[in-house]
């Protein structure tokens, strides 16, 4: 197997998430940009591209696919059987595919294409930008456990990786890869709060994306249960429980819990739509 350091990619699709990953990969310096050729759909987004990073790009799908080592899918699932037919000759079993289309099956893919191509399923989220993503992992069934190392190994250059089964993929699509947008909004709701009692702006923002990040921090590095955490910033008659009291009164718990629901019904739903 040869490394990474070795192997040319094509990244199908360089779009946010496309360029999310170009961009990670290529500043944790995992990827040379002479490793790299990235397509798109309009000439007017590769120019964006080159103009940003120095890498070879093409509105051709077969021409940057057939070189690569590793195909990365990062088109929109609606844009997903168009791609996959016009690449369905082209790509060969000596080629990995990893595909971060939401939606989308290992198995989808693998019926599509002619041949019995190794086909991994990564499902990444947009802190990749900056080495702090969380990226699930899981293969398809010509995907051979090198062709996992690999994928954990690209992955984990830019944030944390997990092995899960293909059956939860919808639910981490709806918490992992879509959870960043949710708590944006709490971090800015956090801030607003700061406002409201006499921080500036900028501060309120700083000290509620600490917070949430510390928090994180503990949650991960620790292992505790975040009641158990909670619980520990919770004093007897102090500000964390007045808070608490709102914040259970407004309802915060439920509405986060019919987020994840309703972003994973709708991860499940994406395929169907032309
Ligand atoms: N955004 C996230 O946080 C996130 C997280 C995890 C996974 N994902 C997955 O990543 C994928 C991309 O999402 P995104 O947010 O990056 O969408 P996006 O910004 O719309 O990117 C899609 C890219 O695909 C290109 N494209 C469309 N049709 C094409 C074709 N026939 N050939 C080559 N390129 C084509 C588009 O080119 P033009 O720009 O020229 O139109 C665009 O650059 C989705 O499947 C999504 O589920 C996204």
């Amino acid at each position: 197997m040869q490394r990474l350091s070795e192997k040319k990619f094509a990244i199908i699709g360089v779009g946010k998430m496309g360029e999310t990953l170009l961009k990670g990969l290529l500043d944790s310096q995992t990827l040379k940009k002479e490793q790299i050729i990235a397509t798109a759909r309009h000439a007017e987004r590769l120019s964006e591209i080159q103009h940003r990073y120095p890498i070879a790009t093409s509105l051709d799908n077969r021409e940057a696919a057939q070189n690569a080592d590793v195909v990365l899918l990062c088109i929109k699932p609606q844009a997903t059987r168009d791609v996959l037919d016009e690449l369905a000759e082209t790509l060969q079993p000596t080629q990995l595919v990893i595909s971060i289309i939401a939606s989308v099956s290992t198995g989808f893919i693998e019926e599509r294409l002619h041949n019995e191509v190794p086909v991994v399923r990564s499902m990444p989220n947009t802190p990749c930008l900056v080495g702090a993503g969380m990226s699930t992992i899981c293969g398809g069934k010509y995907a051979m456990a090198e062709h996992l190392e690999l994928t954990k190994n690209i992955f984990g250059h830019v944030g944390r990786t997990i092995m899960l089964d293909e059956k939860h993929f919808d639910a981490v699509t709806g918490l992992s890869a879509s959870g960043p947008g949710f708590i944006y909004v709490v971090i800015e709701a956090l801030a607003e709060g700061g406002v409201k009692v006499g921080l500036p702006r900028k501060v309120a923002t700083e000290l509620a994306a600490q917070a949430c990040l510390g928090a994180a921090q503990m949650v991960i590095q620790t292992d505790e249960h975040p009641a158990v955490l909670k619980d520990a910033v919770t004093t007897p008659a102090g500000c964390t429980i007045d808070g608490i009291l709102k914040l259970e009164e407004g309802g915060l718990r439920v509405t986060l819990i019919k987020t994840i629901v309703e972003a994973t019904r709708r991860a499940k739903e994406l395929i169907e739509e032309e």
